[in-house]
């Protein structure tokens, strides 16, 4: 399969793997409502936050939609759209080196994309769905890396929509008025359309109730299916039809006269216009349906709008609208699914998603990460707010609540330091989410309490951490080594056992007999 290559690609293809574990602490000044949503906004790099969310939520995430900077070369804007932000600027020379002097703006936007993209594949589940908004400043390029990282059997397609109806004046004289979606499913196909019943009509009162009409006619010329190629009659008026040359009858002589005796033929009124066609029925028909890729009546302009009115302000330029991304959510992920976005920008994607779950019911949860603070705080946070608590719009008009809540978070420590000392802010709910998660490669199956060592069963084997006095005994070394007290203590499993400890006073033959493997506690847990 062809690759993509760059200057500075070498130093980032493993670079995800690289990245330190940081804690991640959440400010309940910023946070709103229910803290058990399960929505979360990070405020942060989303290479270090999405490091920090694997714990809590590899191969979880039934879809991930993401619109990175485009990378146009224009730097006037809220954000930076081009890789020339100092944050990413100072990551880029710690990560390339002295290489990255050299770079162009397009590899260093690949060098910026790809460990970041390398860390969504990770997050996404075995069905999930992944979305990414692009233009064609970077589109070809993304397409080489995602099909690099996803596997291009993976892509599903590039919706192509229409984000402009007026002529965009360029000196080219070609005015581009459409973006991509970039569709990419590890698993299953995309959860499609749903069906509009008001298409299904009843005209002939058909006792088998409302239907639309769909071609009998297909691509199959005259030589290739001669089978296909034959004249048909209305027995009630005697008009007939022949098909094109080139496009033959979707079943043989048989297959018609079928349709014919189940009455699923419709006849066109008027013989001079239209062909025969045949019914689908409203009960036959499932309630999703394939999606087109081209979206011509989506209204793609409004999300300033949108969001100025939230805001009673212009605070953020080019979001995505709630249109957009509500379909493009409606289309890729179930109502319960947990969302991603990492460049969340204004905060669109939860919006839709909530609004989504007003609307029909659902339980979708979102997550998302915002690098720029001001952002994050003063657009992010404060649309979502208002969208959940409701709000007065710049007309004076009073919009309802949506309901339900966010926890407002930022990166801290990194867990582990240089020399693989555990940070002292970490706290036994962090270290054991870390441990679960590379021990077993699973998000730890429920955020512990604290109250109790054992922290997870994966594959029939159980895991205990003992770690900050988990066991009541805040002594130095008390209740985090294993001795024969605290053995006996341990919540009962039936089966292999890993126990994390300071240590142990326990010897090796009491550990197998026990079916126990002791790691020590800090120098064998996996930093990276
Ligand atoms: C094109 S905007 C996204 C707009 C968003 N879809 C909306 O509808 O509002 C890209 C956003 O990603 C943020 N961003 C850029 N680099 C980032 C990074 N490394 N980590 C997290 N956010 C980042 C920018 O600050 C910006 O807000």
């Amino acid at each position: 399969m062809p690759t993509l290559n760059w200057i500075g690609k070498d130093a980032v293809v493993d670079h995800h793997r690289q990245v330190p574990y940081h804690l991640l602490r959440c400010d309940e000044k910023l946070s709103v409502g229910d803290p058990g949503s399960g929505n979360l906004l990070v405020q942060g790099d989303n290479l270090l936050a999405l490091k920090a969310l694997l714990p809590y939520y590899a191969g979880q995430v039934k879809c991930i939609y993401i619109d990175p900077p485009y990378n146009t070369g224009n730097e006037n804007w809220v954000y930076n759209d081009n890789v020339n932000s100092p944050e990413i600027k100072a990551w880029l020379g710690k990560v390339v080196g002295g290489e990255a002097e050299d770079l162009s703006r397009h590899d260093k936007w690949l060098c910026m994309m790809y460990p970041r993209l390398s860390l969504l594949r990770e997050m996404l589940s075995e069905d999930g769905v992944f979305l990414c908004s692009i233009d064609e400043n970077e589109l070809y390029p993304l397409k080489l890396i995602l099909d690099e990282l996803f596997g291009r059997q993976r892509c599903v397609g590039t919706i192509c929509w229409k984000m402009r109806n007026t002529d965009n004046r360029v000196k080219s004289r070609l005015s581009t008025d459409h973006e991509y979606v970039l569709v990419y499913s590890k698993g299953g196909p995309l959860v499609g359309r749903v069906i509009d019943r008001s298409d299904f009509k009843n005209p002939d009162n058909d006792p088998r109730g409302p239907y639309v009409t769909d071609p009998l006619t297909g691509k199959a010329a005259t030589d290739d299916r001669p089978n296909l190629h034959y004249r048909i009659e209305n027995p009630a008026t005697g008009d007939s039809w022949e098909p094109d040359p080139a496009r033959g009858w979707i079943t043989d002589q048989a297959g018609f006269n079928s349709l014919l005796s189940e009455k699923r033929v419709w006849w066109p009124p008027n013989p001079k216009r239209g062909k025969p066609r045949k019914k689908r029925y409203l009960s036959e028909t499932s309630e999703r349906m394939p999606v087109s890729s081209f979206w011509t009546e989506i209204r793609g302009q409004t999300g300033a709008d949108e969001v100025d009115q939230i805001l009673g302000e212009r605070l953020f330029a080019f979001p995505k609208s709630l249109d957009l991304i509500t379909r493009l959510l409606d289309i890729a992920c179930p109502k319960d699914a947990l969302i991603l976005d990492s460049f969340a920008g204004s905060g669109t994607t939860a919006h839709a998603a909530m609004a989504l779950n007003l609307a029909d019911g659902g339980t979708r949860r979102v997550v998302s990460v915002e690098m720029d603070p001001q952002i994050a705080e003063n657009v992010t946070a404060k649309r979502l707010r208002r969208a959940l608590e409701g709000y007065q719009d710049l007309e004076g008009t009073e919009v309802p609540p949506i309901g339900g809540g966010f926890r407002f978070c930022r990166l801290s420590h990194p867990i582990f330091d240089e020399n693989g000392q555990i940070h002292p802010e970490v706290r036994f709910a962090d270290l054991a989410a870390h441990v679960f998660f590379t021990e077993t490669g699973e998000p730890i199956p429920k955020r512990p309490t604290g109250k109790t060592p054992l922290i997870g069963v994966c594959n029939g084997t159980a895991y205990y951490l003992l770690f900050n006095g988990v066991l009541g005994d805040k002594r130095p070394d008390g209740g985090n080594v294993l001795t024969a007290r605290v053995l006996e203590g341990l919540p009962a499993h039936d089966g292999p056992k890993i126990v994390y400890g300071e240590g142990t006073r326990l010897g090796s033959g009491r550990l197998s007999r026990q079916d126990i493997v002791f790691r020590q506690v800090p120098y064998e847990i996996e930093t990276q």
